[in-house]
């Protein structure tokens, strides 16, 4: 089953999005993937704050209260018996006839269905390869935009580089991930880059947070260069979907000889709390 709008239905040659959905042709909407274990959802109430603060900042007024899409969402994990998943939602802006600017009269689209997958246990053990890439995307990041072309470029363009994700840079700052935030340990101390409008503030990364704090790990937001990733003692990058993965080598650099300490403590105690 997927849900359109607040109806559950079959997904087959029927289900159709109009052909002038905001979404489909300017990227108008926002999402969010949500990571589902053993039949509940991870973190929904993070990203439902979340996905509310993305409308706010495009301007789209939601049709459903927090707690009415947070029913659905929980009714459509059930209604397929999704044990180990996701969940994908977006909202787009709705249809009307192509015009950039904002629709008079428009209704908000919502969809969502939800995907078997399975832990990245391999990653999660024995680390990835990232190389870097120019971060070419817009200036608020900060948004769960539909908009992901810079994210795809990003992506692709580790994957022809034999490399698992690629880490963007923004005049010789780190960014984060394109579809992950990044961080670097250096001397017992974790930094990543500061939740502003150059990142977008993942959910994951709050539960990194929290971690740090809980085991008295220093947690800095601060902007570093890729020189201080070479000089880094570990790395690692946090998503939804990829949860805490550690970073081994970067572009040719190796950064350490294998998972760290610190990116096993934070893993460790993340599997706690999934
Ligand atoms: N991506 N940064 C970007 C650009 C992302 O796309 C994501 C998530 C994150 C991590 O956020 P979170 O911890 O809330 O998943 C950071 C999702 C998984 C995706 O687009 O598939």
């Amino acid at each position: 089953m997927i849900l359109i709008n607040d109806q559950f239905m079959q997904r087959n040659q029927d289900t159709h999005i109009d052909i002038e959905d905001r979404g489909y042709q300017f990227g108008d909407g926002i999402y969010e993937v949500v990571r589902v274990y053993r039949g509940k959802p991870f973190r929904l109430d993070d990203h439902l704050d979340r996905f509310e603060r993305s409308a706010k900042e495009i301007r789209l007024p939601l049709p459903m209260s927090k707690g009415e899409t947070k029913l659905k969402i929980t009714q459509l994990i059930e209604m397929n018996n999704l044990q180990d998943g996701i969940v994908y939602f977006q909202m787009t802006r709705g249809v009307a006839p192509r015009n950039h600017a904002f629709p008079e009269k428009v209704k908000p689209v919502l969809t969502a269905y939800t995907k078997e997958f399975k832990r990245p246990i391999n990653q999660l053990k024995n680390g990835i390869k990232v190389v870097t890439v120019e971060d070419i995307r817009w200036l608020r990041c900060d948004i769960k935009s539909l908009n992901l072309l810079g994210n795809v470029l990003a992506k692709q363009y580790a994957y022809d580089h034999q490399a698992e994700e690629a880490i963007q840079i923004r005049d010789n700052s780190v960014t984060e991930g394109s579809s992950s935030n990044f961080y670097i340990v250096k001397d017992g101390k974790i930094y990543t880059h500061p939740a502003d409008h150059f990142i977008l503030k993942g959910i994951t990364r709050m539960v990194v947070e929290e971690i740090s704090n809980q085991l008295g790990i220093p947690f800095i937001e601060n902007v570093f260069s890729v020189k201080d990733i070479y000089r880094a003692d570990e790395a690692f990058i946090s998503s939804t979907t990829q949860e805490i993965t550690p970073v081994i080598q970067v572009n040719d650099k190796t950064i350490s000889n294998g998972p760290g300490p610190i990116v096993r403590a934070i893993q460790a105690e993340f599997e706690k709390l999934i």
